[in-house]
């Protein structure tokens, strides 16, 4: 599995450019994209790299890869970022490893948002394979999980009784759909639309490209 995650991430960064704006992914496959963007800076490519998580940000540190924040560089040219979920539009679910937030955000100010993954993450429906994470401020979560389950999924909160907290500070819950999701456009609506959601998992019409490993090799779906 790690192997086709190092593949897909490995391909990705062939697409990196000497002087190119860089958002860095989360998660275990982003993580070999910074291993070879790494590698890249210690070839002399001069890059400049937005992280989507601390745990990134760390990681890039100790390769020597220069960073910025959003604000002093603006648009990115590429982000290349995992993803727990794809389907057949290049619309995804993201956001298991807890750092959806900053990954959307980086995203939204990306040219190119570029996905890499293992073929165990191409569904047919969204929310098959994985819950849907959702950010939520602390205060009176369980009123925002409330109006969450209304629209007919069971919220899990990550973590339980020692919930997880993301990098800002917020909680995770998980929404499972018996069968899945269905209008992901108009989910995302009703959701962002609960007071308390920071923002979903749900990263809709935002890919440019996915690549894509399997037994088979390397596949690059894109969208027209
Ligand atoms: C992090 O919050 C996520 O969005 C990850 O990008 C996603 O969970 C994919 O992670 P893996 O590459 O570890 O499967």
């Amino acid at each position: 599995m790690s192997d086709k995650k190092r593949l897909a991430a490995e391909k990705a960064v062939e697409l990196v450019q000497d002087g190119m704006k860089v958002g860095l992914g989360t998660g275990s496959t982003a993580y070999f994209a910074i291993e070879a963007i790494g590698r890249l800076v210690k070839d002399g490519y001069h890059l400049i790299a937005v992280p989507t998580s601390i745990a990134s940000e760390k990681q890039a540190r100790e390769l020597n890869i220069p960073l910025a924040t959003l604000e002093e560089v603006g648009t990115l040219d590429m982000t290349i970022d995992g993803a727990d979920e794809v389907d057949g539009n290049l619309d995804l679910v993201k956001g298991m490893g807890g750092a959806l937030l900053r990954e959307k955000i980086v995203a939204h100010s990306t040219r190119a948002l570029v996905i890499v993954v293992d073929d165990s993450k191409l569904v047919r429906y969204l929310g098959t394979k994985f819950p849907l994470p959702v950010e939520v401020v602390q205060f009176s979560h369980g009123r925002t999980r409330f109006y969450m389950e209304e629209l007919g999924c069971k919220a899990e909160l990550r973590g339980g009784s020692e919930p997880f907290i993301t990098d800002n500070g917020n909680y995770i819950y998980h929404l499972h759909f018996d069968r899945g999701i269905r209008d992901p456009c108009e989910l995302q609506k009703k959701i962002k639309d609960i007071p308390g959601v920071v923002e979903t998992g749900l990263f809709l019409k935002m890919t440019k490209k996915v690549i894509v490993a399997s037994d088979q090799g390397i596949r690059v779906m894109e969208r027209v």
